[in-house]
């Protein structure tokens, strides 16, 4: 007998079905509710609402479980490749050895970009932020490729606009790291397996190869799986809103990627690295800075603490941080910003106030360690976070079109004026 949830509001009482996963969490279904009762729900930063059923990814913060597709993430950022995990995501099964050989080979038939867009790094100054490049760019693929402005065409047409996306990011994204660095860009050697063409696109020079040692691709790899996909999240949820109203995949994958650009979503990667930064230059007193994080009066909030969900341990965070070690390991690079990192993670869990708060480092607060260890700007930071996070966008995005899911429109309680007549202005 499907269970029930019973909601008396004055003299009407209805039965509000409750929905159980297959991992046994529950929702209450109030789809009936307004038709009902009149009320609508009330839950800012949508806490405790969800906005769909979904096969991807389930996630328990209590307990620290991250999985793609049933798969633990611990394993496939072990075992896979970035591919491999990408083709999960967008097609629910890991794929046999010719599916992944057929989709790899897809993939590399896609990566140029076209040469027009060149022209836009002419136009953004030379210290503009790679966000705002990347942002822009992506929605512009959309005038490149008219046959995916409608995504209710054909699933062939559907699935060339996805490898295409897929398939350019990675080049788009070197393109934004040259024109950072004032360098030549360099364009795609489609022998190489996606995440070695990434960084000999971005590390490489026009006129000669460059060995790109194998512990940083692993880690890069690494990096982008832990990415990928993280159900809804603020900008998956964008990414969703905007395509809920048919809009193409790449203007809803540009929205995606501006509502990742803030600092408590995606941005706080480069604000970590900034504020260990200021902490080594102030002295590295890791107490004075855990206090004002403290302070409810000072805005200052420790970046790559909390999380909305985890509320124990974020299991990215913990691959991550030993991925740090081993690439600082390999380059023999001794930063102090990784000390002043381990001390405040430190002296953090053992405070009452985090403790009490359940606030954990995050996934961010590693990841720029390895980013400034391979050479990335910190401006680049959340560029490489949307890169690994574009399959999950994808996947996300595909299977609310399947679900026929319905234009995403909340509602509101009104608290402003109520209605009043207008005054001409000489009588103000
Ligand atoms: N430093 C200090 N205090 C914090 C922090 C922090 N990083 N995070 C939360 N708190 C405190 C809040 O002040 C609040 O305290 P109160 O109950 O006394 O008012 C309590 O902990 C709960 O915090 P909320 O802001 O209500 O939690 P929410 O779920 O809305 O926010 C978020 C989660 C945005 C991640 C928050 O923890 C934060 O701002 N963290 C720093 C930014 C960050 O690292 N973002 C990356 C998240 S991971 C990702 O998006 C990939």
């Amino acid at each position: 007998m499907a269970e029930t949830a019973t909601l008396t509001y004055k003299d009407t009482t209805i039965e509000l079905p409750v929905i159980e996963g297959s991992e046994q969490e529950k929702g209450l279904d109030i789809s009936k509710l307004r038709g009902s009762t009149g009320l609508v729900t009330l839950d800012p930063g949508y806490k405790n609402t969800g906005a769909t059923t979904s096969g991807i990814t389930f996630l328990n913060g209590e307990q620290g479980i991250l999985r793609y597709r049933g798969y633990p993430i611990e394993q496939l950022a072990e075992n896979a490749s970035f591919t491999e995990v990408s083709y999960l995501l967008l097609y629910g099964d890991l794929p046999n050895k010719e599916e992944l050989a057929g989709f790899d080979r897809k993939l590399s038939m896609h990566t140029l970009v076209h040469e027009d867009i060149k022209n836009f790094f002419l136009a953004y100054p030379s210290k503009s932020h790679p966000m705002g490049q990347l942002i822009s760019i992506v929605s512009s693929l959309s005038t490149f490729y008219p046959d995916s402005l409608d995504p209710n065409r054909s699933a062939e047409k559907v699935d060339l606009t996805m490898i295409r996306l897929l398939a350019k990011f990675p080049t788009i994204v070197s393109w934004i790291f040259k024109k950072n660095i004032g360098h030549p860009i360099v364009y795609p050697q489609n022998h190489l397996d996606f995440v070695s063409n990434f960084m000999h696109m971005t590390f490489g020079q026009r006129t000669e190869d460059v060995e790109i040692d194998a512990v940083i691709v692993d880690a890069v790899n690494k990096l982008l799986i832990l990415h990928a996909d993280h159900e809804q999240n603020c900008s998956t949820s964008t990414v969703k809103i905007v395509g809920s109203s048919h809009a193409n995949l790449y203007a809803s994958v540009s929205a995606g990627i501006s509502a990742l650009w803030g600092p408590l979503h995606g941005g706080a990667n480069q604000a970590v690295l900034e504020m260990l930064e200021n902490i080594r230059l102030d002295g590295g007193n890791t107490t004075k800075w855990l206090d004002k994080a403290k302070d409810k009066s000072d805005p200052f909030r420790l970046m790559g603490f909390g999380h909305r969900v985890y509320k124990n341990f974020d299991p990215r965070a913990i691959i991550i941080k030993k991925a740090a070690d081993s690439v600082l390991e390999k380059l023999g690079v001794d930063d102090p910003v990784l000390e002043i990192a381990k001390k405040l993670e430190e002296a953090a869990l053992n405070d009452d106030y985090f403790k009490s708060r359940k606030l954990f480092p995050n996934v961010d607060f590693y990841s720029g360690i390895i980013y400034r260890a391979i050479g990335f700007p910190v401006e680049m930071f959340t560029v490489m976070f949307a890169l690994g996070r574009l399959p999950g966008w994808i996947a996300q995005w595909k299977e609310m079109l399947e679900l026929k899911s319905p234009i995403g429109r909340p509602r509101q309680i009104y608290t402003g004026h109520n209605e009043r007549n207008f005054v001409a202005l000489n009588d103000r």
